[in-house]
């Protein structure tokens, strides 16, 4: 296989993103590489999937890191992990057609060979492609059970959404709202506040990188915080446990913000939790593997009802322009779920 510096102008052949080296800071161009190929050709029990979407993953930081300790580990040279929506284009598998559109874990390539294992088809009539790797993907479905099922706010309650802007957390908010509590958002700029509050329907929103946020939590929840949805950790979950209401709950449903960092931090505020009788959590949305169509046929419904909008964030470009645009995720360029379309989308 050759290597080439972004992947472009290789129409019909396999572009894959490889790791270089182990990245320093936010991974960016310098940490990744574009290998080509010939396209593979299936063999018993094989699908040929042409990617269309890749999803860009704030964990993919996580498990590039030189570390053993977590779920996944990708190694300089190896293929990069990823999720991928596409179609099946070559089918030698009985339970799939050419034609079908699918997504898995493939890795970040343009082409995937895969047995079917782990493999979902995507109906679209119910959502576009590019929802499958969002909304109602992994994003929408942790927002969807992380809040149903973990936080359970009641109708008044205050909940707090960190990463509000996110792919997770500008759902996880609007999920929150439906149930009745009033919903507060933590995102990075002025002009993405306006938009929690002004489109997506948060009650109020809070630059956490403006002022003391510890002050001006305290002002937008005069009653304490019932729950927090923590998407990013560090200070900024520090500083909203001061916060936390009695018998809160802390859901930790990510630390983007510790991902890249190379000593990671906790929090030092956790004494409020003993005071409050609060609980911390941990959540992994696989443990609802099995519950994923329930959640898409409510999801749907509010969609219908204009009660839930999905937003994915969508960058055109090829396999190699994967690496800029997971840099920006981290400068906190998107808004919703960030995916990178590639020209076979268009095809
Ligand atoms: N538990 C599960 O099963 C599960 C499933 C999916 C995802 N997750 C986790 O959920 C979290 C959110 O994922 P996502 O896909 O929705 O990503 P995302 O929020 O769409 O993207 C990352 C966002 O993080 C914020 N950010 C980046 N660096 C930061 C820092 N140093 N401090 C604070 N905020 C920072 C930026 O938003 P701002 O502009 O607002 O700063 C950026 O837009 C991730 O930690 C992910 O690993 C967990």
């Amino acid at each position: 296989m050759s290597k080439g510096a972004n992947g472009g102008g290789n129409e019909g052949l396999l572009r894959q993103l490889h790791l270089r080296r182990v990245p320093e800071g936010i991974a960016g161009p310098q940490d990744f590489e574009v290998r080509t190929g010939p396209i593979p050709r299936t063999g018993e029990g094989e699908v040929l999937v042409e990617a269309h979407y890749l999803s860009v993953d704030a964990a993919l930081r996580l498990i590039v890191r030189d570390s053993e300790e977590f779920l996944f580990r990708v190694r300089p040279g190896d293929l990069v992990r990823g999720s991928v929506a596409g179609k099946v284009i070559e089918s030698n598998h009985a339970s799939y057609q050419a034609g079908e559109y699918v997504l898995g874990g493939l890795g970040l390539q343009s082409h995937a060979l895969s047995n079917g294992e782990g493999l979902e088809k995507c109906d679209l009539s119910q959502a576009p492609l590019g929802a499958w790797l969002g909304g109602f993907g992994v994003s929408g479905l942790t927002a969807y059970f992380a809040i149903t099922e973990e936080c359970k706010p009641q109708p008044g309650q205050t909940v707090l959404v960190n990463g509000a802007a996110g792919a997770v957390g500008s759902i996880a908010g609007q999920i929150a709202r439906l149930a009745g509590a009033r919903v507060i958002g933590l995102t990075s700029s002025a002009e993405k506040c306006r938009w929690l509050t002004e489109t997506l329907g948060y009650h109020a929103a809070i630059n956490y990188t403006e002022g003391d946020l510890y002050e001006r939590l305290a002002e937008a929840a005069p009653d304490r915080i019932d729950v927090i949805f923590d998407n990013v950790g560090g200070s900024v979950l520090d500083e909203s446990l001061r916060l936390i209401a009695m018998r809160g709950v802390v859901l930790l449903c990510g630390s983007t913000s510790q991902y890249a960092a190379e000593a990671m931090t906790g929090p030092n505020n956790y004494i409020w939790l003993g005071t409050m009788r609060a609980r911390m959590q941990g959540f992994v949305i696989f443990d609802y593997a099995d519950r994923y169509a329930e959640a898409r046929s409510r999801m749907a419904r509010w969609i219908q009802s204009g009660d839930l909008k999905l937003v994915e964030h969508v960058i055109d470009g090829d396999v190699g322009d994967f690496p800029l645009a997971f840099e920006k995720l981290y400068r906190g360029a998107n808004r919703g779920k960030m995916l990178l379309r590639l020209p076979a989308a268009s095809n």
